[in-house]
This record gives structure tokens, C-alpha cells and sequence, in this order.
């Protein structure tokens, strides 16, 4: 093994061309792959900037040569040579250095490597968990690499915008109270305080509302955030919000700002102009035409409601819906007539997985004519009428579900993507942003038996709906505002109650009493009383953001090192057990067996 000795680098391993032959070099780097024709040695040395062939040539340097013979996938080298042109025939326009090699005349092999556990220059399937466990090779791939050079330069890009706009980073506590957000926090015992627990933050929602308070208007940090939630592919038990606050400030002028924000992030990040003013959609729109509050807009089979005609039809598991007050409704899948008995089958089985009773169908034949299992349960009128309504023509596919409406929108909001997924509709270079607003302020939880904040406790009702708090609280809408990507909600927030009074009744119909309120956020409803600005703000969940501008299937692409759907870290083995020493000094006495 050599050391570097006095050797500097002179350039990486993407910096050279044309312009630079002749020129003498030290490269640094791992060799991807090693290639020996007729004695002359290739290697393909890469660091995170790219890729430069070396060449070592026998009749060149023979002790070098010899030392290049040992050079295995992976060991660390230092060459130095000089640049040539390559020979037209052999130049590889794919790849910035592809018009240039290195001729070697002195080798340093500054360390060896094992075989890796999994190759890295080819797209071989590896399973995740392996990926996980050496995620430091992982990210030796250029694709993965690329994903957090792009992470950073959107970060980059984030803060210059935001401190262009007056925005101060301010960092708020990680050891701190549980954040009513909603899910179950991690705790953190403390050893000086017996029996005692910090909580890490779900969000800094309290924080920057007292920011606000403080007069520190226009707050934004980037920041971890933490949640023992159930994992899926666009959710982490740690994860990093874009979270701001401004004072002053009302939905219009935060949403031009976060809209300016996303524009510069899509031009610096991937050259994409998406211009402002996004779409918008109120709740009860989004509900009716997709099913879902985070409708994916890149395709159409939008719901369509036929509970007034299911109602007078003499298909019995419709009427038997419609009767106990739930609903009907369908989406035409234009065009997929064509879908064979198997997929049928399938479509059904994945809406049984959800949730539904059943998936009733029809292929529109000519003249109006129905292929359907239940074509038979419909006069000719009905029929007629479920066409026209669903604009269904010769060609298309039907669907419907029947059921209470929470099962028929999470259903056919589910089945709207699938089909799009099957006919290739979601694509990924196609990026369709939608504000989806006009939330109501709060749901019934039936376990529960209570009402239930949408978003958070601290989120404003309509000025024009404060009169129904106590007499109507299903009816208020919020001053909530989400802002929905391709069907991923990427970012969400609110205009807030400044004033105590306000917070006060939206807390009592929450069912959260003074004494439960006061122990558990006294000090922000004390802050409402000194003096609070009118103040909102908003979260983007930048994981979910670069998941999409880099064209990731899940969040854990654009992590360095994430954890697994059951939050373990196959890296580090976290989390782990500790001694019974460490917990009795935290206090805590399990009952658990070692
Ligand atoms: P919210 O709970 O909507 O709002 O979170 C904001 C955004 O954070 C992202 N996000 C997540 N990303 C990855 N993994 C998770 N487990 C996860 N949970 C949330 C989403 C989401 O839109 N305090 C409020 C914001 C505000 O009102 O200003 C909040 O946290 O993209
Ligand atoms: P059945 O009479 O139960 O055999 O159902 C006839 C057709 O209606 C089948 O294609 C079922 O998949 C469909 N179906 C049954 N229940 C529902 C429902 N709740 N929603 C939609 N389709 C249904």
C-alpha cells in the first residue's frame, strides 16, 4: 500500500477533455471496473464527480503496469499521467471525459477494497436491506450520489430565496414538549428530571408561532422533524421539513411566496419552468371529482356521482346502499373496453383489499349497448342515463362503487391511480401542482366520540363561519391550505388563531378543557394574550419534494441514510437494546426480558 505522499490532486474525475491534452494530471479515485486488452490495462476511475479512463501500457512503464495488474473493483488510487485524445473511434460521447484518457506512469494504491457484497457499476436488483446495511457503497453509484448533489443545490437554492425575502433561520429545540400534530411523538427520557420525558418535535409549529409572537416575522429552518407514524414509501419516522412562519401576512401573500419558492427550486434543480399561479381546489371539490384531498391531476377518470340514479334503479345491492344513506359512484376508464377478464379480476381483487364489497362493471359495446354483469338489473332507461351522465361512449370502461362514502372514495381514488399506473399514465417529467383549500376545521372521530382538528389545533376557522364554532362544528371550514403534487401532498399549513379568544372555542369544540389545554400548551395560549400578530405560515416536506423532482419511487432515494418500514437502521443495527445500568439512571424500569 502507498500513501499519498506529496501528491495533490489536480483535477476530479469528471473535469477532463480536450481542452486539456497534453496536460499532466494526478487523479484520485475508486476503479469501477478494470478491462486488460492485449496486455494494455483500462480502469475506469470514479469519484463523485465522474468517470475518466486511465490506461496503463506495457511497454510504458513496466513496473507500473505490473502494480496495475493487482487492481481489483473498488480499491482507492492515486495516477498520475497525462491527458490524450482518444481515438475517434474509440471516444464515448455518453460521458463528459469520453473524448480523453490518462496514460499512467505512476500508480499509488492507497488502499484495497473486499468484493463488495453487491456490484456497483451495473443496475443489478439488490435487495434494500442489503442497500441499507452498506449504504456507504450504495451511494458510490453516480444515480444515488446524483440524488444528494440535487438535494443540497435545492436546498441551496431554498435558503437564497428565502433570505432574499426577508426570512431569518431561526433553529428552535429538538429536545422539547410533544406538538399536538397529531401523530405519536418520540420520547427521551431525562436523567436529571426523574420520571420526565422531552418529546422530538413533530414539527416546530409552537416554536414559530412564538416567533411571531417575538416579532421575528418571516421565520423559515429546515428541519428534522419526527414521527412514530406507520412508514410508507413517501413517509419517515425522521424526516426534514421546509417549515416557515410570516406575520402579517394572509393566504394569498404566503401562497405567492411558497409558489415563487417551488418555481426557483424546479428552474435551479432540473431547468423545469413551472409558472405560477398553481391550481386550486376547494376540500369538497377535490373529494367529489377525486376521491381524495391529494388528487394526482395528470390524468382524468374522474368520480362521478349516481346515487340519484341508483336510487331508482332495481339493482338490489345499489338500492341497499342508497337506501342506508351511502353513495354511488363511478369513474370511465376511456378507452379500456379492451381490459380482459384476468385484469377485471384483478382490479377487483385490489378493490376488495380496500375496503370494497364489490366492483361492478361495464364495457360499452356499440349503440350504447352494455357488456356488464349487471347490465340485467337496469331498465333501458337507466342505462341510458348512467351513459349520458358518465359521458361513456363505444370503448370504455366503467366502474362502480357502492358503499358509505368514505369506502367509495378511498376505493375509486385508489383505483384511479392504479389504472393510470397500468396504462403508463403517470408521468414522471410531467408536474402538476394543485392548492387544495377551504379544509373544514375539524372531522368526527368515531372511536373517539369527539371532534378531531384536519390539521392542527392551532389553525384558523373562517372569519365567516366563527358563529357556527359551537353550533355547527362540521360545517366550519379552515383557513388550512395544502399544496398537492402529483397527488403526494408536499406541503400544508395554515393561517393561525392570534387571538386567545378564538383559540379558546376552537379547543372547546376540539373537547380539549382549559386545565388539558393549559398543561399541555399553556405557554403558546399565554403568548396569544401579550400581544400576537396576526401570523401563518406553512411545511413542504422536502424529502417528499426531492422524492419527485428527482423522479424516486420513495422517499429513501433522496436520504443518505434512511430507515427501513419497520424505522430500523440496517447500518447502524438501531435501534438497539442498552444496559440495564443506563436505563436505571434515566429512571426507567423495564418489565421487558433481557
Ligand atoms: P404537516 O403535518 O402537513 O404540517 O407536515 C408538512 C409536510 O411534511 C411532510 N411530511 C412527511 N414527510 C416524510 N415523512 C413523514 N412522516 C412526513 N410527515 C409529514 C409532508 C407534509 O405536507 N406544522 C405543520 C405545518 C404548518 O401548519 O405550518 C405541519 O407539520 O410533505
Ligand atoms: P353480486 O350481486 O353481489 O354478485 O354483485 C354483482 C356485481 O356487482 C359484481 O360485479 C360485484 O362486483 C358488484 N358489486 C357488489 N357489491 C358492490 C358494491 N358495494 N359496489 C360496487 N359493486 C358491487
Amino acid at each position: 500500500m502507498d500513501t499519498m505522499g506529496n501528491w495533490v490532486r489536480t483535477h476530479s474525475c469528471g473535469a477532463l477533455n480536450k481542452e486539456h491534452v497534453g496536460q499532466q494530471v494526478i487523479l484520485m479515485g475508486w476503479v469501477l471496473r478494470r478491462r486488460d486488452h492485449g496486455g494494455v490495462i483500462f480502469i475506469d476511475l470514479r469519484d463523485r464527480w465522474g468517470l475518466t479512463q486511465v490506461v496503463f501500457n506495457p511497454e510504458v512503464e513496466t513496473e507500473t503496469h505490473a502494480k496495475a495488474h493487482q487492481l481489483r473493483s473498488e480499491w482507492v488510487l492515486a495516477v498520475r499521467g497525462t491527458v490524450a485524445a482518444r481515438p475517434e473511434s474509440m471516444a464515448n460521447p455518453k460521458l463528459a471525459t469520453g473524448e480523453i484518457e490518462v496514460m499512467v506512469t505512476d500508480l499509488r494504491i492507497l488502499n484495497s477494497s473486499e468484493t463488495p457484497p453487491f456490484p456497483l457499476d451495473e443496475d443489478t436488483e439488490v435487495s434494500d436491506i442489503l442497500r441499507l446495511q452498506y449504504r456507504y457503497l450504495d451511494l458510490r453509484r453516480p444515480e444515488m450520489a446524483a440524488n444528494l448533489v440535487m438535494r443540497h443545490k435545492a436546498v441551496q437554492t431554498i435558503r437564497q430565496y428565502l433570505n432574499g425575502h426577508g426570512f431569518l433561520d431561526i433553529e428552535t429545540p429538538m429536545l422539547t414538549r410533544s406538538t399536538p400534530e397529531g401523530a405519536r411523538d418520540y420520547l427521551v427520557p431525562s436523567r436529571v428530571n426523574p420520571g420526565k420525558f422531552y418529546a422530538l418535535p413533530q414539527s416546530p409549529q409552537l416554536f414559530k408561532q412564538l416567533l411571531m409572537v417575538a416579532g421575528l416575522d418571516r421565520y423559515y429552518q429546515i428541519v428534522k422533524c419526527f414521527r412514530d407514524e406507520d412508514l410508507r414509501a413517501d413517509r419517515q419516522p425522521e424526516f426534514t421539513q421546509i417549515d416557515m412562519e410570516l406575520s402579517f401576512a394572509d393566504e394569498e401573500q404566503i401562497i405567492t411566496i411558497t409558489e415563487g419558492m417551488i418555481a426557483a427550486l424546479f428552474q435551479e434543480t432540473r431547468g423545469i419552468e413551472v409558472k405560477p399561479p398553481f391550481a386550486r381546489i376547494t376540500y369538497a371539490e377535490a373529494m367529489s371529482r377525486f376521491g381524495t384531498d391529494r388528487p394526482d391531476t395528470r390524468f382524468a377518470f374522474e368520480l362521478v356521482d349516481l346515487t340519484a340514479i341508483a336510487a331508482a334503479c332495481s339493482f338490489q345491492v345499489f338500492r341497499a346502499v342508497t337506501d342506508g344513506g351511502g353513495t354511488v359512484r363511478a369513474i370511465n376508464a376511456k378507452g379500456c373496453a379492451t381490459f380482459t377478464r384476468k385484469e377485471l379480476d384483478d382490479l377487483t381483487e385490489f378493490a376488495a383489499q380496500l375496503g370494497a364489497k364489490g366492483l361492478a362493471w361495464v364495457k360499452m359495446k356499440e349503440n350504447g349497448e352494455w357488456q356488464s354483469p349487471i347490465a340485467k338489473f337496469f331498465s333501458d332507461e337507466a342505462r341510458a342515463k348512467i351513459t349520458e351522465t358518465m359521458a361513456a361512449s363505444t370503448g370504455d370502461l366503467l366502474f362502480f362503487g357502492a358503499d358509505q362514502p368514505k369506502v367509495v372514495f378511498q376505493v375509486l381514488s385508489e383505483l384511479r391511480i392504479e389504472l393510470a399506473r397500468r396504462l403508463g399514465l403517470l408521468q414522471k417529467d410531467q408536474f402538476n401542482f394543485l392548492w387544495v383549500t377551504d379544509f373544514p376545521l375539524v372531522e368526527y372521530d368515531d372511536k373517539e366520540k369527539r371532534f378531531q382538528a384536519l390539521h392542527h389545533p392551532f389553525t384558523s376557522p373562517r372569519e365567516a363561519d366563527l358563529d357556527k364554532l359551537e353550533s355547527d362544528p362540521a360545517s366550519v371550514l379552515s383557513r388550512a391550505y395544502d399544496l398537492v403534487l402529483n397527488g403526494t401532498e408536499i406541503g400544508g399549513g395554515s393561517i393561525r388563531n392570534h387571538r386567545r379568544d378564538i383559540q379558546a372555542r376552537v379547543l372547546n369544540m376540539l373537547s380539549i378543557g382549559e386545565a388539558e389545554a393549559g398543561e399541555k400548551f399553556g405557554f403558546l395560549l399565554r403568548a396569544l394574550e401579550l400581544g400576537a400578530p396576526p401570523h401563518g405560515g406553512l411545511a413542504f416536506g422536502l424529502d417528499r419534494l426531492m422524492m419527485l423532482i428527482t423522479g424516486s419511487d420513495s422517499i429513501r432515494s433522496v436520504i443518505a441514510f434512511p430507515k427501513t418500514q419497520k424505522a430500523t437502521c440496517p447500518l447502524t443495527d438501531a435501534p438497539a437494546t442498552v444496559g440495564r445500568r443506563q436505563l436505571t439512571e434515566l429512571h426507567l424500569r423495564p418489565d421487558w426480558k433481557e
